[in-house]
């Protein structure tokens, strides 16, 4: 629910660059550590990556010079990278660095210093170098991580599986309160609205040390699902129907929150309510992992319950929901996207998106329903997306997702109402880290029964997906831990599953 006092307040917070006067101090000493958010890197590239780090506490407005490093060795000794920047207080005091230069396919370790003050060590690595062979790229995904419904025990062995990269999949933080089950609780009950306020939540969860731990042992990529912002928004559209113009400045606002807190390249710096963060990035001749962003450019949701937001509709009911023009990546992401999978020469090609691709058409004969605020709300641009696929050909297509809280494999086909439809991309969905899933878990058999398509479906567990490239096989394991609710259990592989080259689905290994 929006009020027009906190509106005014987030438009004040948004235009504090224009009117705090600035002073620079240059060699602060802090009381606290300032270090206490943890560092990141991401967006690994054969010669650098993006270095972050943001001063935690409460400065005013002071710029306070950051020094980085970057080492050859754990120990710091060999520095072979280091400069200066500014922590700036528009900027919540984050600092995003992008160093150059460094050797491609290697680990480098990392540190920041302030005033007196000293940031852990983080590790970090490059990428391939755009030709050569890798022989392998260890990737884990992960997604929806509500701090109140459990504790980060995934990233500890997560980490302990030493990855090459982590890959996000969108709901980072929670805007929202389930009001039940929780473990621990947000700083506040109600959502965040103002900048400060998103800054608080994400200040929250990057407190967290499973996740810092996950950040300090390897790059992440990264794409956003709709709780970064609010539940269940589509583009200017709020679900309970916020006027777009008040609704784009909440999104102005959680959308700067989100990169002041990730190691985000500069170039994805927002304007305002615009931030592109989708994009491609290669593992030299090996994968190419495209980005998407589903949730800023999407058409709104076809016949919703309230204003707007994500409904379970028969989409014989439902006339809107097959209009051709209805988009969920945007005309220009889309048109992008189809360029990416043509002009691709990668041996595989991850599509990492936040919301489950295949089609989960369940319910009694005759009156089987759809989700909306997935791909089945978005079926004309479903079948664009895959046609893209079919006829560009880019070699080995997979997509992950998350969002449904659940683990899937799927088969993606042109047409899933047709069994004879052929196969022409693989998809894995992990479950979350923590948020649980939704009702129709209790229908998981039927939906498996209904949807040919899903080949494997569990939403017992909380976790992630372990997966990795070598040469000519795809290897994806479905990771769950006994609980969350507790800060420590056990993991163990539920399902197993390989995708071989140049045969689209996934098989049971
Ligand atoms: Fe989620």
């Amino acid at each position: 629910m929006f009020d027009r006092r906190r509106f005014l307040q987030a438009l004040a917070a948004l235009g504090v660059s224009h009117s705090m006067r600035v002073h620079a101090q240059p060699r602060p000493r802090f009381e606290h550590d300032p270090f206490s958010l943890g560092v990141a890197s991401g967006y690994p590239q054969p010669g650098g990556m993006v270095l972050w780090t943001r001063l935690a506490g409460d400065f005013g407005p002071v710029e306070i010079p950051v020094r980085w490093e970057v080492a050859a060795d754990e120990a710091m000794r060999r520095i072979v990278a280091k400069g200066e920047d500014l922590a700036r207080p528009d900027w919540a005091h984050s600092v995003h660095v992008e160093p150059r230069g460094l050797r491609p396919d290697r680990w480098y370790w990392y540190r920041f210093r302030a005033g007196n003050a000293v940031s852990p060590i983080g590790r970090t690595r490059t990428a391939p170098a755009a030709q050569a062979v890798a022989p392998r790229l260890r990737f884990a995904f992960a997604s929806c991580q509500h701090y109140e419904q459990g504790y980060y025990t995934s990233y500890r062995h997560m980490v302990a599986d030493d990855p090459d990269l982590i890959l996000f999949l969108g709901d980072y933080i929670y805007e929202s309160n389930l009001r039940r089950n929780q473990v621990r609780l947000h700083e506040r009950a109600e959502e965040p609205v103002t900048v400060e306020e998103y800054r608080a939540r994400y200040a929250l969860y990057k407190a967290d040390k499973d996740l810092q731990s996950a950040h300090h042992a390897c790059p992440w990529l990264a794409t956003w699902d709709d709780h970064e912002v609010d539940n269940d928004y589509a583009n200017d559209r709020q679900e309970d129907g916020a006027p777009p113009e008040e609704f784009l400045l909440r999104r102005a606002a959680a959308y700067r929150a989100y990169y002041e807190h990730m190691p985000l390249p500069a170039r994805m710096r927002p304007n305002g309510p615009a931030m592109q963060i989708y994009g491609s990035w290669a593992w030299g001749s090996l994968a190419s992992i495209h980005l998407l962003d589903g949730r800023q450019y999407r058409s709104p949701h076809a016949c919703p319950r309230k204003a707007g937001g994500g409904n379970e509709v028969d989409p014989r009911q439902c006339a809107e929901l097959q209009v051709p023009s209805r988009t969920m990546l945007g005309e220009t992401q889309e048109t992008w996207i189809d360029r990416q999978l043509a002009g691709s020469r990668t041996a595989w090609n991850i599509i990492a998106q936040p919301v489950l691709m295949a089609q989960r058409k369940s319910g009694p004969e005759g009156a089987k329903t759809v989700w909306t605020d997935s791909w089945d709300g978005y079926p004309a641009a479903r079948r664009r997306f895959l046609e893209s696929v079919a006829t560009r050909r880019p070699a080995n297509p997979v997509v992950i997702s998350g969002d449904v809280h659940m683990h899937f494999a799927a088969d993606l086909k042109l047409d899933f109402d047709d069994p004879a439809s052929t196969v022409v991309a693989s998809e894995f969905v992990g479950t979350a880290i923590t948020s649980p899933p939704g009702g129709w878990v209790k229908n998981l058999p039927a939906v498996l029964a209904e949807n040919p398509h899903l080949k494997y479906a569990n939403g017992d567990r909380r976790g992630y997906v372990r997966a990795s490239i070598s040469g000519k096989r795809l290897t994806a394991e479905m990771m769950g831990v006994e609980t969350v609710k507790k800060p420590e259990s056990n993991v163990e592989v539920l399902a197993r599953f390989v995708v071989e080259d140049g045969k689209p689905g996934p098989q049971h290994a």
